[in-house]
């Protein structure tokens, strides 16, 4: 009471509507009529009914707010902007019926939302680059609350913390942790990237996302903990130092696994994705292993894992890849003991010697590998030093019984090698 008290008075621009977009609101289902507020200067759009369902109103003057205040439930398409408001009190409002936007409100430094229950329409506030802090301390229901551009944003008090949400987007924000916002067992999409002070995302209580959740480019050092989560319809995974979803058996979209800093990633029960699994950009893996995946729906893609070399107990049960397969680097094993069938491309290109075709040459020609280009190459063995002395590419085309012999030794797969490649196997197909 008393913090709203002193919120209230720190709200001293003057008060002003500004005019929202005539032809819009009456194309709008609302109907709309203007208010019996003559002394402002502008009009605030309600309806006829409920002073407190507005239609698109935009407002850019500080005390404008006091009207919103006023309401319990806000309802219709709200827009606070420019740069008069320097402290926003919302502490009447405790629900959040339509969708309310602050954006480029370059002076607002705290939002106070203590009475706030429930977001059943939307909350984005966007490019607000002083707000510091936002007091949401009654906030359990949240469909689709976006926290976006908000670089001075350290300070979320979420009491009670949010027990259900639908969408939740957190980009770029100065907060150091999410304490009251992982209160929920299953989330349509949430998206938390750019916020480089979160070292550590643990949601314990997530089991489900049914849209999507990506994890990307917070701090370098974050570690992710998901270990209650059984499904996720994409999960997107970025620039993490540790991650962890022990009970994560399908992505029934596409995982992505990229620019993290871990060392061995181990996603044991994961048996199904239903789309693309992507695993790139990790400087630092040596071990990947996905014991239990039986089916990629997609394609499978490897590149870029600079140290990633054993691939012979990654993915021990894969039975059967939908799309295709392209996997690149220095990979000195790949075990496909349980590999049935591939629908796709297959392409594995190897700069290690280490690397044997045979048996994915085997499946090939057994029909297994369905796609039209199939390429495995791997560095040559350095010849013995009788013989020539350059290493090169040894090259096992589409036709299964072509070996080329490149003596590019120095680059063998330089873009230009590899559509080399790719064309001997479409001629060889021909
Ligand atoms: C963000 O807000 C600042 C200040 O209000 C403005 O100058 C800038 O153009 C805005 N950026 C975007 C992307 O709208
Ligand atoms: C993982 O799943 C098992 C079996 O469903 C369950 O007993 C366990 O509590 C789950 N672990 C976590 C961390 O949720
Ligand atoms: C995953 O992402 C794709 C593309 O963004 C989208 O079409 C799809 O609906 C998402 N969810 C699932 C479950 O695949
Ligand atoms: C995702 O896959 C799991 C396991 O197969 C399934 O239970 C769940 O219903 C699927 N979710 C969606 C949105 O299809
Ligand atoms: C992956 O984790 C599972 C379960 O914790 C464990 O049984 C398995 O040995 C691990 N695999 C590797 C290659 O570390
Ligand atoms: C992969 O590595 C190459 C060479 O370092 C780089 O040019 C390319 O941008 C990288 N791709 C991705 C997606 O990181
Ligand atoms: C697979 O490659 C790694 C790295 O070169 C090596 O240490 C390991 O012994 C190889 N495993 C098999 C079964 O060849
Ligand atoms: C390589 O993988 C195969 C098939 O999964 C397995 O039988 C073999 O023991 C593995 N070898 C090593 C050295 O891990």
């Amino acid at each position: 009471m008393q913090i709203s008290f002193i919120l209230a008075l720190a709200v001293t621009a003057k008060l002003a509507f500004a005019d929202d977009d005539t032809t819009t609101s009456s194309t709008t289902s609302r109907a709309t009529t203007t208010s019996a507020s003559a002394t402002t200067s502008g009009s605030l759009r309600t309806t006829s009914t409920n002073p407190c369902s507005f239609s698109r109103t935009t407002m850019s003057a500080a005390t404008a707010v006091g009207q919103l205040n006023a309401c319990s439930t806000l309802d219709g398409d709200i827009t606070i902007t420019g740069n008069e408001i320097g402290v926003l009190d919302l502490s009447g409002v405790e629900e959040i019926k339509g969708d309310l936007t602050i954006f480029n409100a370059p002076s607002l430094v705290s939002l106070n939302f203590n009475r706030l229950e429930t977001i059943s329409g939307s909350l984005v506030l966007n490019n607000n680059t002083h707000l510091q802090a936002i007091d949401m301390t009654s906030l359990t229901v949240a469909d689709d609350l976006q926290f976006i551009s908000l670089p001075g944003f350290a300070t979320l008090n979420l009491n009670q913390g949010v027990s259900r949400a639908g969408r939740v987007v957190l980009s770029d924000t100065a907060l150091e942790n999410l304490n009251g916002l992982a209160h929920f067992d299953t989330i349509d999409y949430m998206n938390i990237n750019n916020n480089k002070n979160i070292v550590e995302i643990n949601f314990e209580d997530l089991e489900t996302v049914t849209d999507a959740l990506i994890l990307s480019f917070n701090h370098d050092d974050a570690v992710v903990s998901l270990n209650s989560l059984r499904w996720a319809g994409n999960l997107t995974v970025q620039d993490v130092a540790e991650f962890s979803a022990r009970n994560l058996t399908a992505v029934n979209g596409s995982l992505s696994i990229s620019y993290n800093s871990f060392e061995s990633l181990n996603i044991s029960s994961l048996t199904t994705v239903g789309s693309s699994l992507q695993v790139f950009a990790n400087d630092e893996i040596t071990d990947l292993s996905f014991g239990s995946l039986r089916e990629i729906g997609g394609e499978l893609r490897l590149f870029n894992n600079t140290l990633l070399e054993d691939l012979n107990d990654s993915f021990s049960a894969l039975q059967r890849v939908r799309g295709a397969v392209s996997i690149t680097g220095p990979i000195a094993n790949f075990s496909v003991a349980s590999l049935e069938r591939v629908d796709g491309d297959f392409e594995l290109t190897s700069t290690s010697e280490d690397f044997d075709c045979s048996r994915l040459d085997e499946l090939h020609d057994d029909g297994d590998i369905q796609g039209h280009n199939y390429v495995c190459t791997h560095a040559e063995v350095e010849a013995s030093l009788t013989e020539s002395t350059s290493t090169g590419a040894s090259t096992t085309t589409a036709g299964g019984s072509t070996t080329t012999r490149e003596s590019n030794a120095d680059k063998p797969y330089t873009p230009a090698g590899m559509l080399a490649c790719f064309l001997a196997g479409v001629l060889t197909f021909l």
